[in-house]
């Protein structure tokens, strides 16, 4: 008897986007006030000697640009969470990367919270590198080589989901949400200009309703 073997796939993973309206001249500005107010920033994934990553951001007082884009991505991402899931969210810290040449973020995830995200405040004119990555696994992450993935047999179209890493390409007003254990990079800038970024979490307020 000829023993039928059936694939199937693994735990696919939902991530959103969506084109915001936002002052983009004046989130720069704001961007680079606030290195200025701020020169050394933190360390955290940002590698290279041109990369920024501000502290968290607390006070908006002199960031109106970015108040207003703050209201946007709570409204985005609270109906992203209210279409199938229930309880309040709350944002727990936002912060700013300023990516000039040479410099990226390495892999990393934003564990314990629920959803990260980030929106592109600039985007070189002729983007070389600079894309966003997300991985399936850590472990997968230097894997592309076809000693790994194998040679897909000829005229077979590849699709998405053959590779375990997915590329965005950033474009200034774009907002990109994922949940938060995600494995995520930053490509190297190679281009002249600076590419800059805010990054954000949010965390869900649980309420145990059996709980008394
Ligand atoms: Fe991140």
């Amino acid at each position: 008897m000829k023993v039928q073997i059936k694939p199937g796939f693994l735990f696919p993973t939902q991530f959103w986007t969506a084109e915001l309206n936002e002052n983009i001249e004046q989130l720069q500005n704001e961007a680079y006030s606030i290195r200025n107010n701020d020169k050394d920033g933190v360390r955290k994934s940002n590698s290279g000697l041109q990369g920024y990553h501000s502290r968290d951001i607390r006070n908006l007082d002199n960031l109106p640009g970015t108040n207003l884009l703050l209201n946007q991505i709570i409204n985005a991402v609270s109906t992203i969470h209210q279409i199938s899931r229930q309880g309040e969210l709350q944002l727990t810290n936002f912060w700013i990367n300023i990516n000039g040449k040479g410099s990226s973020n390495t892999p990393h995830t934003h564990s314990g919270l629920t959803y990260s995200g980030v929106f592109f405040i600039k985007v070189p004119k002729e983007m070389k590198g600079g894309r966003f990555l997300f991985y399936r696994n850590f472990n997968e992450a230097d894997l592309m080589s076809t000693e790994y993935m194998g040679l897909f047999k000829e005229g077979y179209q590849k699709q998405g989901y053959d590779y375990p890493i997915n590329t965005i390409s950033p474009k200034e007003n774009m907002l990109v949400v994922f949940p938060s254990w995600v494995p995520h990079a930053v490509e190297i800038n190679l281009s002249d200009e600076e590419r800059i970024s805010l990054s954000f979490n949010f965390k869900l307020n649980r309420t145990f309703s059996n709980v008394k």
